[in-house]
């Protein structure tokens, strides 16, 4: 053991979203197994012997890693791309960007400034989409996996109404994911998702291929997109004429499931939020991704109440990868219906939440004993006005409000994955 204590204020969320907070901490932490040791008052442990690596945190807060639960590395690119709203958007951005994948050598130096960039925004865990090219994901993995980090990615399934270029079959889609599976599934700290793009690039057969791969891989992620934009739905609507409704048709399948992520889910009723809540599937909400591209507000409360739901990016259609800005969005869509998104539910969400959601709370997203190290000291002082502001806060509460709508990258100071800063 190589042991490494950190002293500072400490916040993280228990399973049940209580709040756990040390304002003069230790996170005790191995640098061997990249775990946690112990998370406890300062107080508690005056008599750590001498030759323990010791490390001050001064004016910063430590906390669990921040977790995305969905975004698309190829899309970095195009992030801020003006004026449409999503099936064009694709078209004229999105499309063309990924086509672009098809060179490893690219995929290779996009993996890593997007993990760059995921790291100096404190984002130590995400899933991610890469694009219909199998080397896309090859790409992603050998990145996340010499960092050491925790990531989940898949190969995009698209088989019609999309360019040639990123067009793959039922059958070579079905193969090149399960050549995938085996080479990166539980590969240290890596998972697998089975990712049909939408119900509009994928055709039944295809589909069809997605449910086989889940059947036959238990414990292998589902990734996709449901409900996010009208002339989305209108167009499903039309290529599943037999079915009920999207979701409907994602049900058909067999994607539905424990470890499947549907992102966005905007215009769902609540009939089709109870069945995914019942068959143990989640929403990704993006509120900046559906602001930039008008998709739509998406209902919290409403959606808590039935299925459960996780927080991200959505980058690139969503304009920022920081999961603080994801928060600021998040609390405006929020708003916007009558509902005030607290600061404690905003930071249970992005870290000990998302790891729920994502079934990877027995390895992230707290620190609790046995968990992975991976974790970020937050600067209450990164810019003048977060130190101003801060300083006149009178609760823990109004100070993590404040730094959700006010703070940005500038406010990770440092990142630490499996106990390494890095
Ligand atoms: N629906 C299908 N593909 C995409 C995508 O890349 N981004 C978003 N926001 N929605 C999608
Ligand atoms: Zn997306």
């Amino acid at each position: 053991m190589t042991l490494h204590a950190h002293f500072g204020e400490i916040l993280h969320y228990l399973p049940d979203g209580r709040p756990e907070y040390f304002s003069d901490g230790l996170l005790l932490v191995d640098e061997d197994s990249g775990t946690i040791i112990e998370c406890t008052a300062a107080q508690s442990r005056p008599d750590l012997p001498d030759h323990i690596r010791q490390t001050r945190h001064p004016n910063a807060l430590l906390m669990p890693g921040f977790i995305d639960s969905h975004c698309h590395y190829p899309q970095i690119d195009i992030m801020a791309s003006y004026g449409e709203q999503l099936l064009d958007w694709l078209n004229q951005y999105t499309f063309p960007a990924e086509a672009e994948f098809a060179d490893a050598a690219h995929a290779r130096a996009v993996a890593e400034f997007f993990l760059d960039e995921l790291q100096n925004a404190g984002t130590t865990t995400a899933m991610v989409f890469a694009t219909s090219h199998p080397q896309s994901a090859d790409a992603f993995f050998e990145a996340a996996r010499a960092r050491n980090m925790r990531h989940i990615c898949g190969k995009v399934l698209m088989d019609r109404n999309a360019p040639a270029a990123l067009l793959d079959s039922a059958r070579s889609g079905y193969a090149n994911s399960k050549t995938l599976i085996e080479r990166w599934h539980n590969q240290g700290r890596l998972k697998y998702a089975v990712t049909p793009r939408f119900a509009i690039t994928s055709t039944p057969e295809q589909l069809a291929s997605a449910g086989k791969l889940l059947a036959e891989y238990p414990g292998v992620y589902l990734q996709t997109h449901l409900a996010e934009n009208h002339a989305e739905i209108d167009f499903t609507a039309t290529l599943f004429p037999e079915r009920k409704s999207y979701l409907d048709v994602y049900e058909h399948y067999g994607l539905l499931g424990a470890t499947s992520t549907f992102a966005h889910g905007i215009h769902l009723n609540d009939a089709e939020r109870r069945r995914l809540g019942d068959s143990g599937s989640q929403i990704a909400f993006c509120p900046s991704s559906n602001l930039f591209l008008g998709s739509g507000l998406f209902n919290l409360s409403a959606s808590r109440a039935l299925c459960g739901v996780s927080f991200a990016s959505d980058i690139g259609a969503g304009n920022s990868y920081c999961m603080l800005a994801t928060l600021a969005a998040a609390y405006q869509v929020c708003q916007l219906q009558g509902y005030a998104l607290s600061a404690h539910e905003a930071f249970y969400s992005i870290t000990q939440g998302n790891a729920q959601s994502l079934r990877l709370d027995a390895h992230i997203g707290n620190f609790n004993t046995g968990k992975e190290a991976d974790f970020i000291a937050l600067d209450w002082q990164a810019t003048p006005l977060l130190a101003r502001r801060t300083a006149r806060c009178r609760s823990l509460e109004e100070k993590l409000f404040a730094l959700m709508m006010l703070g940005d990258d500038r406010a990770v100071k440092a990142t630490y994955i499996a106990g390494k800063k890095v």
